[in-house]
């Protein structure tokens, strides 16, 4: 009888601990929770703006700053950006980078996982990722994560509109 009632409760706690476990990061995406976000961009850039707008919308608490030519590029090289990652704007969100297009959802992920990396990047400006044209028309394009070595590997690839793989 002991037994039992102890095995059960034991269940009973297991059951608590995943419910917490799973509650905590749901919590956060539906409470707009988010550190802030800071973006350093480019002020003929409008592309860096509609991105902005989009990060808004989903929910970020979103701040900005100018900064041109090589002084932007120095932020992208002292933030750790390697070069072939480099986009148009570069923004921090609670130490990491995030470089370029980057759609809202991948850097929730991030936020929930906190993976070991320097940050995430959409290298060039794809057609279609956010801030560069309409999603139905978009071009194939890779989200990268990015090691403090400099290593970067596919975080989430989107497809070419249309292709639904
Ligand atoms: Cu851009
Ligand atoms: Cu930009």
């Amino acid at each position: 009888m002991v037994r039992s009632k102890e095995s059960f409760s034991r269940r009973q706690l297991l059951i608590f601990a995943s419910n917490s476990i799973v509650a905590a990061p749901l919590a956060a995406l539906a409470g707009g929770t988010f550190p802030d976000i800071h973006v350093i961009k480019n002020p003929q850039c409008g592309c860096c703006t509609a991105w902005i707008k989009i990060l808004i919308d989903k929910g970020f608490n979103v701040t900005s700053e100018d900064r041109s030519g090589s002084l932007l590029t120095e932020f992208k090289i002292e933030s750790g950006v390697p070069n072939y990652m480099m986009s148009c704007h570069t923004a921090k969100i609670d130490g990491y980078f995030i470089e370029g297009h980057v759609p809202a959802s991948e850097i929730k992920r991030l936020m929930a996982d906190r993976p070991d990396a320097l940050g995430l990047a959409v290298p060039a400006m794809p057609y279609g990722s956010p801030g560069m044209g309409p999603e139905d028309e978009r071009e194939a394009y890779d989200v990268y994560i990015i090691s403090a070595d400099g290593t970067a590997e596919v975080f989430q690839h989107y497809a070419e509109a249309g292709i639904s793989v």
